[in-house]
């Protein structure tokens, strides 16, 4: 349950959607269903699978594996660590402006309207203010540990966000214009594929189940032996994409409804305005056709996304401070303190050159970086790792394996096929 909050985040909530809807609707939908079944899913294994076997940070596991070339898994470890971290300081401004539409209209009810109106306006100092808040959070929670709390919050609250949506949906459809959202969503125009498309549609895939940048690695080291990892991998990949899929069969028909209300969501030209904004006027304007019902609903759902950002967000920092704190022994509390400092400043300096900066960050860590981490970890586990060892690690909890299906297809796959399907798909639209 630790590794499905890590996975249900923002990504699902607000890069899901997004894309679709700047990529056309169905056509997306479907090659990122593609994308999750043929290359995150085995790569997902095969994170837990490292992560487990090496008992310790990504750094240290790709070392135990890779025992010949210290150096290069050292470096490559690294760079995994820098990107958890490069995502975290982008992430944590998305995050902050949850925190500022779950607590606005509980100012507003009390008055305080001109603060609820600067909380969910675009603005340097909010977008400042509300990350600072969002990375104490943070720290809070990975100072204490990941393992105990965490894990129970999620299963708690993972349903509700889930009951949540399906009520949201109920409504969405009983406005008008819903129906045109739909179609959008679920009859594909296959005039929208082409190579950016399938990038954009791995790099989602990558960045929902939390791929390249070794947390699942660290997710897989807090694993017992007893595990099954196959199973487990499975469940997370589920839980995850059925959030993102309702997460969508919301979004796009609120877009048409909140279009058919005046809220304006497409140019002349009829492309969308300002896409990385577009769920954060969506919601909000779904929220308040409900009425005073909506305040309340709006509430929740704000708070419930503040938490599943938190659960990806420990996640992320989890990566640097695991890595910090055994290779030099300082303690967890004072790493997860100047780590989640210095992302901070990051984060400051990405907030204060938004325009410049945040695009940039977000597409080189998640787009580029993440699944070709992914493809390096294809490699590492599919040509340096002994198969006798991998079948060793991946048995327990699972003594079957050895002669099912799965393992006849997925070791090979992930060696021929995964490194050569992310190259393939990066080379693509420059040939
Ligand atoms: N998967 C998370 C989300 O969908 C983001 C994430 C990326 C978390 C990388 C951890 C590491 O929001």
């Amino acid at each position: 349950m630790a590794a499905a909050g890590s996975a249900v985040g923002l990504g699902n909530v607000w890069g899901f959607p997004t894309q679709t809807a700047s990529n056309g609707g169905a056509a997306f939908l479907l090659i990122y269903l593609l994308m999750m079944a043929l290359l995150a899913f085995p790569m997902l294994v095969a994170e837990l699978t490292i992560g487990r076997y090496g008992q310790s940070n990504p750094i240290a596991s790709l070392r135990k594996i890779w025992v010949k070339n210290r150096l290069l898994a050292t470096i490559l470890g690294s760079t995994a660590m820098l990107t958890a971290s490069m995502i975290l300081s982008f992430y944590a401004i998305l995050a902050g402006w949850l925190i500022g539409f779950a607590l606005a209209p509980v100012l507003a009810l009390v008055g305080l309207d001109s603060i609820a109106n600067w909380l969910t306006t675009f603005g340097t100092g909010r977008n400042v203010l509300l990350t600072v808040c969002f990375m104490m959070m943070t720290v809070f929670v990975v100072r204490r540990g990941v393992s105990d709390g965490i894990e129970k919050w999620s299963s708690r609250l993972m349903p509700v966000l889930f009951v949540l949506f399906l009520i949201l949906i109920a409504y969405i459809f009983t406005q008008e214009g819903a129906t045109l959202g739909l179609e959008m969503y679920l009859i594909p125009d296959w005039s929208h594929v082409n190579g950016g498309l399938v990038v954009n549609a791995m790099g989602q895939a990558f960045f929902s189940l939390s791929l390249g940048v070794g947390a699942m690695m660290v997710y897989g080291s807090y694993l017992g032996k007893d595990v099954n990892i196959a199973k487990t991998a499975g469940q997370v990949a589920v839980i995850d994409t059925g959030v993102a899929f309702f997460a969508g069969l919301l979004i796009l028909p609120a877009m048409f409804v909140a279009k058919n209300n005046g809220v304006q969501i497409f140019n002349e030209v009829g492309e969308l305005i300002s896409s990385g904004n577009l769920v954060f006027v969506v919601l909000p304007s779904l929220f308040q056709s409900m009425g005073m019902v909506g305040e309340v609903v709006g509430v929740a759902f704000f708070v419930l996304m503040v938490i599943a950002a938190l659960t990806s967000s420990i996640a992320m920092l989890e990566v640097p401070v695991s890595c910090l704190q055994e290779e030099t022994q300082i303690q967890r509390d004072k790493a997860a303190l100047v780590l989640g400092g210095l992302i901070l400043l990051l984060s400051a300096v990405i907030a204060a050159n938004f325009e410049s900066l945040f695009d940039w960050v977000a597409t080189a860590s998640t787009l580029y970086m993440q699944p070709l981490l992914g493809m390096c970890w294809a490699v590492v586990l599919g040509w340096v790792w002994s198969r006798k060892a991998l079948l060793d690690e991946i048995k327990q909890g699972n003594p079957e394996i050895e002669t099912s299906l799965f393992w006849r297809i997925w070791p090979w796959y992930v060696k021929f096929v995964c490194p050569v399907a992310i190259l393939m798909v990066f080379v693509y639209p420059f040939v």
